[in-house]
């Protein structure tokens, strides 16, 4: 478990059981946690992050076997599928069990479930004894945290307890799943691929469209950085960065793979890794350090959307959305 010692896990137990909020690594990104069942703990995380109310939160639970106390029914589909990728970054939505606060749920009567694969979630889950709440650890509509210095610059001094597990594994956070349905549908693509997800199900599901406001919740824009995002053809990039320095921005480019060492006039450059597992683990803390360097316009392409593609498409389309101004 790296830097956290067994004593630090006691305490940020200690932390979640008087009503606290704990900052806790997982395989996807940083949570903030309170105790899933503490309706005041849970009202306090919506406080810190600036989340309306209405967006529901992912319960973290230690083992699959934990499932039936904290849901009301589990059909076959959500067995299956939890026994394949749990731990891991995927969670399932179910019908609410009574364990489940609606200030947990943001009033709706199911509830989204999952078990992280990461030593120090896991430990902490075992201390405490039961269920964590667990947004990103992030401000509203912001880039999700994959190192713990990442939580401390979006949460600063509101939480008291941030747990160091370096840097997230996956990098994304989990896929959403909601099997309370005829079929399974996928509500966010995530850390398990819907290739993988078809694999084991044995037949094929819908992503749906980033437009399609389908969840509370689910705005456009959203992980978005501060820096402006625009998306253009992988063959448009170098051009676009060119002509947007020209018009005097700062620009910083997420340069593809393809073009890997292509000449780019820009203020800061990115060169995106070919593997999708490589550039999903590090596409936050790219945003994070383009809008550190200064950019104020951030041009790239979209990845094929397959594979972990699916998920860095869904997160930079979100990230290029729409901004509200309130
Ligand atoms: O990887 C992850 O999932 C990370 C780590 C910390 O586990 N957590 C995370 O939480 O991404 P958050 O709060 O940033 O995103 C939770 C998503 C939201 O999009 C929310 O709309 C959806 O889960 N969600 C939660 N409960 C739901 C429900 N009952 N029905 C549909 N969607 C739900
Ligand atoms: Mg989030």
């Amino acid at each position: 478990m790296g830097r956290v010692t067994a004593s630090d896990i006691d305490k940020a137990a200690a932390v979640l059981r008087a009503g606290g909020l704990v900052a806790l690594p997982t395989e996807t990104v940083y949570g903030l946690g309170a105790n899933a069942e503490d309706p005041a703990a849970v009202s306090r995380i919506f406080q810190v992050k600036g989340r309306p109310p209405t967006h529901p939160l992912i319960v973290h639970i230690a083992d699959a076997e934990h499932l039936d106390t904290w849901v009301k029914d589990v059909p076959a589909a959500a067995r299956l599928l939890a026994e394949h990728f749990w731990p891991g970054p995927l969670t399932l939505v179910l019908r609410r069990g009574a364990r489940v606060p609606l200030e947990a749920t943001g009033g709706l009567e199911t509830v989204a479930v999952r078990v992280p694969d990461h030593p120090i979630a896991l430990a902490l889950l075992k201390a405490f004894g039961g269920g964590i709440t667990a947004p990103s650890a992030n401000r509203f509509g912001s880039v999700s945290p994959t190192t713990a210095n990442d939580v401390r610059a979006e949460l600063g001094d509101a939480i008291g307890f941030v747990l160091d597990g370096g840097r997230c594994e996956v990098g994304v956070e989990s896929t959403i799943v909601d099997v309370t349905g005829e079929t399974p549908a996928i509500l966010r693509p995530g850390g398990v691929t819907r290739e993988d997800l078809e694999a084991v199900l044995g037949y094929p599901l819908t992503v749906p469209a980033t437009s399609h406001v389908r969840v509370p919740g689910q705005h456009p824009s959203h992980y978005a950085p501060r820096a402006r995002v625009v998306l253009v053809e992988p063959e448009k990039v170098v051009a676009e960065a060119e002509l947007a320095s020209d018009l005097g921005h700062q620009v910083g480019v997420f340069l593809p793979a393809s073009f890997t060492g292509a000449a780019v006039k820009a203020h800061a450059v990115v060169e995106v890794p070919a593997s999708m597992a490589a550039y999903a683990h590090g596409l936050y803390g790219f945003l994070r350090e383009l809008d550190q360097q200064g950019c104020d316009l951030i041009v790239t392409s979209l990845p094929a959307e397959k594979g972990l593609g699916l998920a860095i498409a869904n997160r930079l389309r979100r990230a290029a959305g729409p901004r509200t101004t309130v």
